[in-house]
């Protein structure tokens, strides 16, 4: 009982965990993302509530088992679906150090060391938007923007932060004595294929989902600036006060980025305040070649990054900065009297500008990552996970099988089935004639191409349209992996074709 180890058990212990955590990484290029569809069951017999304990190997190596065995592998190189990668192996140790360090980051005064290096950390990624991060208040170089920022559960966290603080940028009063106090009706814009965390966060913040204005995206999926400036002065002309526009550098479903330039201009015409949900695509600024993509995001009030996306970072890492440091206190700071001070000047508590209050930190793997790797391993990962996609849209746009459905910007692929002829290895003819067709032959082939469990993409619909949905994610996948993709889906398109 109790539960503590010897020295001797704890060795065991760490090294079998790690032995097959090792075998796992070793597993992950060729292994299949999850059992085939008809052994897929996660069904066991609940367990009581343990009342006394179990040997603890035996109980870690049936752990291990089942959670690989049954388990849904996003690491594996085939892992082609959403934004979670491959975690690099640095995080992985950084994670175990912070559990067992349990560094408490909700106060400098307890966590001083672990403190700097997440405020280093956050300064690390903000340098990479042209922003200076000033760690103890140290004087920002000329041409450089003064930020400051926080570590996040995630995206979800970090635009919820960001709406928080365009409040009370514009109703500076709203924090205290709340929106309803404010006397107007707040709207806030975002495209059509933004993320929808932004309607959870303004049901939370109080503004209501229905403050959310989604502006239809033109052609290239960007947010259409034409239609936002028709929106914006009808919402003044009703009475409403736009405060802030939300533009989004890399979408879920296709990874297209808004016109961050153009946005930002109109944000300075209406006075609104502008937020970057780059909870995916921002991290092409650790590529020199690609940060281009991101042209304007300098002039942002806010960015959201998610290292728990393209950075190769296990879950929990969100990021959240702003250009207005001292809003983050006005938003987030209160009063505890049990909270010890730090000795030192200079830096912040965390508590102080986050929505968190007990803080783990979230930033050591991210830290790690990056001393041990450096910036120029994130670029080359960016740069040939682009070249990949680049290849893979080149395949798709002379397959008898598929057709792109939105341009590529980022790894992300939209395409879809062309008219499905009914002949094996006959070019298709013409698009499929319904959206509801399209729709019921995308769910057929995603079952077909998912069902022997050994690639994984997914479905969704953009502008409308039901459209197949691939990306590279995984630092692990090469061009083998997508040649193997690429027979899968035309083996998967001809058995939907023989079935239509
Ligand atoms: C553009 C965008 N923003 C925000 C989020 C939410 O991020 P998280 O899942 O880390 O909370 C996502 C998630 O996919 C996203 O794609």
């Amino acid at each position: 009982m109790g539960f503590d180890f010897s020295s001797e058990e704890r060795r065991q212990l760490g090294y079998r965990l790690i032995d097959r955590i090792d075998k796992y990484y070793a597993s992950l290029d060729n292994r299949a993302i999850q059992p085939p569809a008809d052994e897929r069951s996660a069904d066991r017999l609940p367990l009581e509530l343990p009342e006394l304990g179990s040997d603890a190997a035996r109980v870690l190596d049936e752990l291990c088992r089942e959670m690989i065995d049954k388990g849904f592998h996003i690491p594996a190189a085939n892992y082609f679906g959403l934004m979670n990668p491959t975690p690099a192996y640095m995080a992985v140790l950084a994670e175990a150090l912070v559990a067992a360090l349990n560094p408490q980051l909700a106060s400098v005064a307890r966590s001083q060391f672990a403190s700097t290096l997440e405020a280093e950390t956050v300064g690390w990624i903000a340098s990479r938007f042209g922003w200076h991060k000033p760690i103890f208040a140290e004087a920002t170089p000329p041409g450089l923007a003064r930020c400051d920022g926080t570590f996040t559960s995630g995206g979800n966290e970090a635009n919820f932060t960001a709406l928080a603080l365009a409040i009370s940028h514009r109703f500076p009063n709203a924090i205290e004595d709340g929106i309803a106090t404010i006397g107007a009706r707040p709207v806030f814009y975002a495209s059509s294929e933004s993320h929808h965390s932004l309607e959870k966060s303004a049901g939370l913040l109080g503004l209501g989902r229905k403050s959310l204005r989604r502006i239809p995206v033109n052609d290239s999926l960007r947010l259409d600036t034409a239609r936002l400036i028709l929106q914006i002065e009808f919402d003044q002309a009703c009475g409403f006060v736009p405060f802030c526009i939300v533009a989004t550098a890399g979408t879920t479903n296709s990874g297209a980025i808004d016109d961050l330039n153009a946005l930002a201009s109109i944000a300075e015409r209406y006075g609104m305040w502008l937020h970057v949900d780059g909870a995916y695509g921002a991290a092409a600024a650790f590529s020199d070649k690609y940060r281009g993509l991101l042209k304007g995001i300098e002039r942002a009030d806010s960015i959201t990054v998610d290292p728990h996306k393209w950075l190769a970072m296990p879950f929990a890492a969100g990021v959240v900065l702003t250009r207005h440091p001292e809003l983050l206190e006005h938003t987030f700071s209160v009063a505890s009297p049990y909270m010890p001070r730090a000795e030192r000047s200079g830096m912040v508590d965390n508590f102080k500008i986050s929505a968190q209050w007990s803080r783990r930190m979230n930033s050591l793997k991210l830290w790690l990552t990056l001393r041990v790797h450096g910036r120029k391993s994130y670029e080359e990962m960016i740069e040939r996970q682009m070249q990949l996609a680049s290849q893979m849209r080149e395949w798709i746009e002379e397959s008898d099988y598929f057709e792109m459905a939105a341009a590529q910007t980022l790894p992300i692929l939209n395409f879809r089935l062309r008219g499905v002829s009914g002949v094996p290895n006959e070019p298709a003819v013409g698009l499929l004639g319904s959206d509801s067709e399209a729709e019921a032959a995308h769910r057929q082939f995603i079952a077909e191409l998912n069902h022997d469990g050994r690639y994984w993409i997914s479905a969704t619909h953009v502008r409308g349209k039901s459209v197949l949905r691939m990306m590279i994610i995984s630092y692990l996948s090469t061009a083998e992996h997508l040649a193997g993709l690429q027979e899968a889906l035309q083996s998967a398109a001809q058995r939907v074709a023989l079935h239509v």
